[in-house]
């Protein structure tokens, strides 16, 4: 029968509150193939939530964990990876990511990432004074980064995963 086979690993990138882990878990049952969330992946190794590992072990040394995590699952059998919100802010990420992936940007308004991000503490980035305005600075360094993803996809209405799923195959 017509059984698709992905070639890449789809990685999806974007904001916290993006969306991308239920995105991403649609799109992998869609695509008939496994789903990995490097923030996941680097709290069962550690043991440990992001916050916890924020606060124990600093920034540089998650992000140094991240960017193993994604290089082990870019070198596995080809599947959907849901990063962290600055992930692809790293160059060499970026670079990891496109040369043996396809990156998707889950592109959603300020708004949407907000009513999604506000109730939750699980953001170590975002415990500052001003959450809103601590999300609305980074949404507007980040965007054009994001914006270099190999597709961008409006994060919104529940189509977009049909969509997703057929640009990638
Ligand atoms: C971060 C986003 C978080 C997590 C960490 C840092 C960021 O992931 O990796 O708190 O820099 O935007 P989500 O995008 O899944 O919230």
């Amino acid at each position: 029968r017509n059984r698709l086979i992905l070639r890449k690993t789809v990685v999806l990138v974007g904001m916290m509150g993006a969306g991308k882990t239920a995105v991403g878990r649609t799109l992998a049952a869609h695509l008939g193939v496994p789903f990995r969330d490097s923030d996941h992946e680097i709290e069962q190794a550690a043991n440990m939530s992001i916050a916890e590992i924020f606060a124990r072990d600093g920034e540089p040394f998650f992000r140094r964990k991240e960017s193993q995590v994604i290089e082990r699952l870019l070198d596995g059998t080809p599947l959907v990876l849901s990063t962290g919100g600055g992930a692809f802010m790293s160059e060499g990420n970026r670079r990891m990511i496109s040369d043996k992936g396809v990156s998707v940007w889950l592109d959603a308004e300020l708004p949407v990432l907000w009513n999604r991000v506000r109730h939750k503490d699980s953001r170590p980035l975002l415990r500052t004074p001003d959450p809103y305005g601590t999300l609305k600075a980074l949404h507007e360094t980040r965007a054009p980064v994001y914006a270099l993803a190999d597709i961008t996809v409006p994060s919104e209405a529940g189509r977009s995963l049909d969509e997703m799923a057929r640009l990638v195959a």
